[in-house]
C-alpha cells in the first residue's frame, strides 16, 4: 500500500491536483461533507503535537468520517515495547488510513510497509514531515499566486527541523526557487539535504548566520523553532534558542509583499508584535494544513479503492 513518507511521494501533478481539490474544499465544503461517511483514520503520535494531530482529525471530520487515535507513547503498547511494524499491522485492522508521528526517522516508512491500509508520515524525527509542507505550499500558492521565482529564506533549527527538509524538497521540484539559508554554524542543514537536493538539482543557494542582511532580497521568510528534544545536552540549547528573534523592527527592510512563514509552535523566534503585520502568514498556514489534509486523505483513499 503507498504511503505518504516523504513530499517527493507525492508528483508535482498530483500536488497540483491536492492544491485544487483543497482550493475546491475552501469553496464549496458542503460538497465533501459526507464523502468518507463510515470510514475510520487512526492517529498515532508518539511524539507531541497539537496542530498535526488535530488537524488531521478535524480534516476526517470535516469529511464525514471518524477518528481513533493514540495521542502518547506512553498511553499505547508502543510502552510495552510492541514494534513499529506490529503496531501498523494491528491498527489496519481497525482503521482505512493511518497518520503517524513518531521520534524515529523512517518510523513511517516501517509503519507503510508493514500497514494494509495508507499510511501518511506526520513526522518523523528530525528528517521530514510531508503535511506540514502542504500546509506550506498552499499558503505560498495563496499568498504569492506562484511556487516558482521566488527567493526564500530559511532561517533557525536547519540542523534538525524536518518542516526545512520536506519544504526544500517540494520547492526544489519548481523554476526559478533560490534559497537563502540562515542559521547558526552548528544548526545548519544536513549535507544530505545539501548535496541531495540543492547540489544535484543545481538549485541555486547561499548560506549565512545574518538574518538582517539577507532580509531585503527574500520573498518568503520561513522561521523556525530551535527543535529542543532533538539536541544531546540543554547546553547547547540554551546557547542557540534565541538565535532569531523577529521583530518588527528587523522587518523594516523587506520587501512589502513578503510573507512570513512558521510551522508553529513559536518559542521566541518571531515576537508576537509581528502578528499585527500583514506579512505574518503562519496562522493562514494552520487552517490550509487543514484543507490539504482532507485533499490527500480523500486522494489516497479513492487510491486504496476505499470511497
Ligand atoms: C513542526 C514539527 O512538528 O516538526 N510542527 C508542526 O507540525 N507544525 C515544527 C516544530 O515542532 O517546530
Amino acid at each position: 500500500m503507498r504511503g505518504i513518507i516523504d513530499i517527493l511521494d507525492l508528483s508535482v501533478e498530483e500536488l497540483d491536483g491536492i492544491i485544487s481539490v483543497a482550493c475546491d474544499i475552501i469553496e464549496r465544503p458542503e460538497k465533501y461533507a459526507q464523502i468518507c461517511r463510515g470510514k475510520k483514520l487512526a492517529t498515532l503520535f508518539f511524539e507531541p503535537s497539537t496542530r498535526t494531530r488535530l488537524s488531521f482529525e478535524a480534516a476526517m471530520y470535516e469529511l464525514g468520517g471518524n477518528v481513533l487515535s493514540v495521542s502518547s507513547a506512553d498511553s499505547s503498547s508502543a510502552a510495552k515495547g510492541e514494534s513499529v511494524a506490529d503496531t501498523a499491522r494491528v491498527v489496519s485492522c481497525y482503521a482505512d488510513i493511518i497518520a503517524m508521528r513518531h521520534p524515529k526517522e523512517g518510523a513511517a516508512l516501517v509503519a507503510a510497509q508493514n500497514a494494509t491500509v495508507p499510511v501518511i508520515n506526520a513526522g518523523d524525527g528530525g528528517h521530514c514531515h510531508p503535511t506540514q509542507t502542504l500546509a506550506d505550499i498552499l499558503t505560498i500558492y495563496r499568498e504569492k499566486g506562484r511556487l516558482g521565482n521566488m527567493t526564500v529564506g530559511l532561517c533557525g533549527d536547519l540542523k534538525f527541523g524536518r518542516t526545512v527538509h520536506s519544504l526544500i524538497n517540494a520547492l526544489s521540484r519548481y523554476e526559478g526557487v533560490k534559497f537563502v539559508l540562515i542559521s547558526p554554524e552548528e544548526l545548519k542543514l544536513p549535507s544530505y539535504v545539501k548535496n541531495d537536493v540543492l547540489k544535484k538539482k543545481n538549485i541555486p543557494y547561499t548560506q549565512t548566520t545574518d538574518l538582517l542582511e539577507a532580509m531585503p532580497e527574500l520573498d518568503i521568510l520561513y522561521m523556525t523553532r530551535v527543535q529542543r528534544e532533538r539536541f544531546f545536552n540543554e547546553e547547547d540549547y540554551v546557547r542557540l534558542k534565541d538565535s532569531y528573534i523577529l521583530t518588527p523592527d528587523k522587518l523594516r527592510t523587506a520587501k512589502q509583499d513578503m510573507i512570513v512563514m512558521h510551522p508553529l509552535p513559536r518559542v521566541n523566534e518571531i515576537s508576537v508584535a509581528v502578528d499585527a503585520d500583514p506579512r505574518a502568514c503562519y496562522f493562514k498556514q494552520v487552517l490550509n494544513g487543514k484543507y490539504m489534509r482532507m485533499a490527500l486523505i480523500l486522494m489516497l483513499l479513492k487510491e486504496a479503492g476505499t470511497i
